[in-house]
């Protein structure tokens, strides 16, 4: 595994993080014992950096992650949670940066995870209804406290993410970005580069799509969390990218390299990224995108790709 510091921070993350969502069962059920032994598999090939949220499967992702911090010395592993998300007794999700509640919810997450800290607690989604400048107050408290390390943020626009670094220490940036997703790269990484901060980009392998494994009659079913996605949303922009991931498919033969190796290494030739979070419930899937860490992108194929995307 490679390790590389998580922007401005003094941690060092491998380059392969897991991200924690598939693990609470809203990909899918999942059993607890199986959910435990990934976290296991990936740490015992140097995976350090997990990512999880309240959210994901409603508590069940934070717990699961909690019962692997009891098996492993706390010190060795980087925890990454977020806040503002809530939800009501129908499962109704709704966004809450309010000070009262974001100091509740860093202690229910403790709870959930069985320590007295987090590495990285991030703003899951902006909230509307609430000063950005009440919500750094209640951040900045956590940080005081102990209780979180570093701040991140995810979701948030530029402007957004500007206006917070003016009132809060803030290292991170998560967001929706791969090689068939690019958005954030206009307004969001000269924000990143100003405050140095570090991208850590979600839905790496754009949900699957950048594995291979989907085809042009993938229709995902209601309870998928893909069914929301415009990338598989829109047909016209779901059909385009799969003329793309068939060139890139052309390239992965080619060098012999697997195609979700190459998606996460493009992402990882960007300086602004330090660790790539995708998701699995598949050990074999865990091992492939951990061996990612086995060769680097170099520049020319980094070109070559940007050329067909
Ligand atoms: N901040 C946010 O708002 C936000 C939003 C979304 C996600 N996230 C975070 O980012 C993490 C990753 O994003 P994501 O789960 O949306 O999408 P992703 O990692 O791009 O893709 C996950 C999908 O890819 C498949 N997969 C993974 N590795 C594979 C491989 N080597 N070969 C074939 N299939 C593979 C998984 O299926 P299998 O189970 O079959 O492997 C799963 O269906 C999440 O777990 C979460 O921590 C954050």
């Amino acid at each position: 595994m490679r390790y590389k510091k998580l922007g401005k921070t003094n941690i060092n993350v491998s380059v392969v993080g897991l991200g924690a969502w598939q693990l609470g069962g809203d990909w899918g059920p999942l059993e607890k014992d199986h959910a435990l032994k990934l976290l296991n598999l990936a740490y015992d090939n140097g995976v350090n950096f997990f990512d999880t949220a309240p959210v994901y499967g409603f508590g069940r992702s934070e717990e699961v992650v909690g019962e692997f911090l009891n098996q492993i010395n706390r010190d060795e592993v980087y925890i990454a949670t977020k806040c503002g998300l809530e939800w009501d007794n129908k499962s109704r999700i709704r966004n809450n940066l309010k000070k009262e509640r974001v100091l509740k919810e860093i202690e229910e997450s403790l709870t959930r995870l069985k320590t007295d800290y987090v590495d990285l607690y991030q703003i899951h989604w902006p909230d509307p209804n609430t000063l950005l400048e009440e919500t750094a107050e209640a951040l900045q408290r956590i940080l005081d406290d102990g209780k979180a390390r570093y701040i991140g943020v995810s979701n948030f626009s530029a402007e957004q993410l500007e206006k917070l670094c003016k009132y809060l220490n803030v290292v991170s940036t998560q967001n929706y970005y791969n090689m068939l997703v690019r958005d954030i790269e206009k307004d969001l990484f000269p924000i990143v580069k100003k405050y140095n901060l570090t991208i850590i980009p979600y839905s790496p392998l754009a949900k699957g799509l950048l594995t291979g494994k989907i085809t042009k009659d993938f229709e995902p079913s209601k309870d998928d969390p893909r069914a929301g996605d415009r990338i598989f949303k829109d047909k016209k922009l779901f059909l385009k990218n799969i003329k793309k991931v068939d060139k890139i498919k052309d390239i992965s033969n080619k060098i012999g390299k697997p195609l979700s190796q190459i998606a996460i290494n493009w992402l990882l030739y960007h300086d602004e990224v330090s660790t790539v979070i995708a998701g699995t419930k598949n050990e074999q899937h865990l091992l492939e995108n951990i061996n990612s860490s086995d060769w680097v992108m170099t520049k020319d194929l980094f070109e070559e790709i940007n050329k067909l995307l």
